[in-house]
C-alpha cells in the first residue's frame, strides 16, 4: 500500500469514528431528554390506614394478585428483574426503610404518585413499573397496599439502579421502547372502594388489577405481549378460546400453570403469583370470563 492510500484509509476510519460518536451523542441526548422529562402527577388524596385487617388485605393483594413482590422481592427489599448489557437493567428498588431503601423518605402521597401514575419523587417517570394496571386499584385497596409497604421490616440491600444500555437507549430514542410509565398512565378517578364479592363484576375488578387485561387485551382475546423474544402470545380467554374449560381447569391453570391437557404454561404468565389467590377470587374471575363475548384470537 502506498503512503497516501494509508493516509486516506486512516482519514476514512477517523471520519467513520467521528460519525459513530456523533450518532451515539445524538442517541444519548435524545434518550436522556426523554428520561429527564418531568410529569404532572395529580392524584386524589388518600387515607392510609394502619389496622391489622388493612395490612393483611394489602399483603394479600401485593403478594398474590398485583405482583409487587415479583419485582420488588418477597421481603420488599428489592430485586433485579432482568439484566442485559445491551438493553439495560430493570430492578425493582428496595421499598423498605432499611439502608438502600426508599421507605424512610417516601411519604404516603409519594407512594400514591409512584404506584398510580408512575412518577418518582423528582417528577421523572419510572421505567417498566406497571402503574397503568395499578390505576384501577380502589382507593381503599391502594391504602391497604401502602399500609403493608410501610410496616415491612427494614431490609438493608443496595439494588442496582434500573437503566439503559446502548441498544436500549437507541430503542428509547427511536420511540421503539415504550417503557416510560408516566407518559402512558393518565389520571383516572378511582372507585372509593370495591367490596369483596363473588360476582362477575368483582371478577372484572380482579382481572383489572391483576393485569389480565394488560396482557390478554381489554377484550381478553389475546395476542402478542411486549417482553423478551420467543415469548408465546397471550391466549384467547374469551368463550371462543377457552369456552370448553371448566372452573376446575381455570383453577388449575392459575394455581399450577397447567392446561387441561397437562401442558405447562410459560412462566411469563404469572401463575406463580396467582396461585395465592383465594377460591372466591378465582370463582369471580371464572364468572367474569364466562360473561364476556366470544372473540377470535388476537382481536384484543
Ligand atoms: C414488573 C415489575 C414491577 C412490578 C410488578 C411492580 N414494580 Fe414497582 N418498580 C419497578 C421498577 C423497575 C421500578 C424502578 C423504576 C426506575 O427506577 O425507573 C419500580 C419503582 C417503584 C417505586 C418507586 C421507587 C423509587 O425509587 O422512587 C415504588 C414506590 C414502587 N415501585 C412500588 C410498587 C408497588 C407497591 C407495586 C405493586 C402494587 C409494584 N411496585 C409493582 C418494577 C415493578
Ligand atoms: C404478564 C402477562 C400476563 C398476565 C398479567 C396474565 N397472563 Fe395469562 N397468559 C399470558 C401468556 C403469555 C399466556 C400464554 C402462555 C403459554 O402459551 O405458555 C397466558 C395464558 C393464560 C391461560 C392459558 C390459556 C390457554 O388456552 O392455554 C389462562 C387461563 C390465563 N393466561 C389466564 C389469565 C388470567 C385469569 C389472568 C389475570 C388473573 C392472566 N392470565 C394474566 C400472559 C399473561
Amino acid at each position: 500500500m502506498t503512503r497516501t492510500l494509508l493516509q486516506w484509509t486512516g482519514r476514512l476510519l477517523a471520519a467513520v469514528l467521528v460519525l459513530v460518536l456523533i450518532a451515539a451523542g445524538v442517541v444519548y441526548a435524545a434518550s436522556e431528554r426523554k428520561l429527564r422529562q418531568t410529569y404532572d402527577a395529580a392524584v386524589d388524596s388518600l387515607h392510609v390506614p394502619n389496622d391489622a385487617a388493612s395490612v393483611a388485605r394489602g399483603e394479600h393483594l401485593a403478594r398474590n394478585v398485583i405482583n409487587c413482590t415479583l419485582c420488588h422481592g418477597e421481603d420488599l427489599g428489592g430485586a433485579v428483574y432482568s439484566s442485559d448489557p445491551a438493553i439495560g437493567t430493570v430492578a425493582g428498588p428496595n421499598l423498605t426503610r432499611g439502608k438502600g431503601g426508599i421507605g424512610a423518605d417516601y411519604r404516603d402521597m409519594d407512594f400514591v404518585r409512584a404506584i398510580r401514575r408512575g412518577v418518582r419523587r423528582d417528577g421523572r417517570s419510572l421505567i417498566v413499573m406497571p402503574s397503568e394496571v395499578f390505576t384501577h386499584l380502589s382507593q381503599e385497596d391502594l391504602g391497604a397496599v401502602i399500609a403493608f409497604l410501610k410496616q415491612a421490616a427494614p431490609v438493608d440491600r443496595a439494588v442496582p439502579k434500573s437503566g439503559f444500555g446502548p441498544v436500549g437507549r437507541a430503542l428509547l430514542a427511536a420511540g421503539k421502547m415504550n417503557i416510560l410509565v408516566a407518559g402512558k398512565t393518565p389520571h383516572i378517578t378511582p372507585p372509593a372502594s370495591v367490596a369483596v364479592d363473588t360476582t362477575a363484576a368483582y371478577g372484572k375488578y380482579i382481572a383489572d388489577i391483576a393485569g389480565c387485561h394488560g396482557c390478554h387485551g381489554y377484550g381478553l382475546s389475546g395476542g402478542r405481549v411486549a417482553g423478551p423474544p420467543g415469548l408465546p402470545p397471550a391466549s384467547n380467554l374469551t368463550p371462543a378460546g377457552i369456552g370448553s374449560w371448566t372452573e376446575v381447569d381455570l383453577t388449575r391453570a392459575l394455581r399450577e400453570g397447567k392446561r387441561p391437557d397437562g401442558s405447562q404454561l410459560n412462566e411469563f404468565m404469572p401463575w406463580k403469583v396467582f396461585r395465592g389467590m383465594t377460591d372466591a377470587e378465582v370463582h369471580a374471575i371464572w364468572l367474569y370470563l364466562r360473561s364476556v363475548p366470544g372473540k377470535p384470537f388476537g382481536n384484543k
